[in-house]
């Protein structure tokens, strides 16, 4: 059981000055009935909460899926330049969600963004070896060796890369798939490089078997399905 004004502040736009304000004004109504006080205590799982005759859906928590475009910062703020949480639509900022993780501000793709810091947590842990699988598109055509290169676990100054998967796109080898299981700075930029190619294009596609809706327009945020929390246990 949670107060009347919490509840309604968690969930809406409105701040619990407002709710106080809608309660004088007889625009809060809990189960049908106006209510009185804003202080009065619902419970958040099966009252049903209205404001001026709309329903306020509880919920504390926000995950969203954003097919990241490229020059936007994995940021919640920053004084040169775009970021990602610009892109949350307006009814949904209150949430104050932000990126979990980060893509790089050339990379384009899946990113995840929420207001639960837990969520966050359990995705970012080394120990939930969560593969992220990428597109790119290379200067130089990948090859056989390149497969073997990525699959022995490169050596990097701060870490060692868990071996990762390479698929070559057979109609066109400048194209490819990676899968990385760490997440760390440039990564997948710097695997490439260590087998001398550059890359050009930088997509995620997926993070674990949540998978890009292609879908989505690039620039665009949505709320993650009840299927797509289940992966992750939500
Ligand atoms: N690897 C990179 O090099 N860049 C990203 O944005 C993500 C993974």
């Amino acid at each position: 059981m949670i107060r009347l004004d919490k509840f309604i502040a968690d969930a809406s736009s409105f701040s619990r000055k407002e709710v106080r304000e809608l309660v004088k004004r007889k625009a809060v109504t809990v189960n049908g009935t106006v209510a009185k006080t804003p202080d009065m205590k619902v419970d958040e799982r099966c009252d049903s909460v209205s404001v001026n005759g709309k329903n306020i859906f509880y919920r504390k928590f926000i995950y969203l899926m954003l097919n990241k475009p490229q020059g936007y910062l994995s940021a919640t703020e920053d004084d040169r330049d775009p970021v990602v949480v610009e892109l949350v639509p307006e009814e949904l900022k209150h949430f104050a969600p932000f990126p979990v993780g980060r893509l790089d501000k050339d990379t384009e793709g899946l990113l995840l963004l929420t207001n639960d810091g837990q969520f966050d947590h359990e995705l970012m842990s080394p120990r939930k070896n969560l593969y992220k699988r990428y597109y790119a598109e290379l200067d130089v055509p990948a090859n056989e060796e390149d497969i073997k290169l990525f699959a022995s676990g490169m050596q990097f100054k701060e870490f060692t890369a868990k071996p990762a998967l390479l698929e070559i796109d057979p109609d066109d080898p400048h194209k490819v798939y990676v899968e990385i299981a760490e997440g760390k700075f440039h990564q997948v930029k710097r695997m490439c490089e260590r087998s001398g190619k550059n890359v050009l294009y930088l997509k995620r596609v997926a993070i674990g078997k949540l998978k890009l809706d292609e879908s989505l327009p690039v620039g665009s945020v949505r709320e993650l399905t009840a299927e797509e929390l289940a992966i992750f246990g939500r």
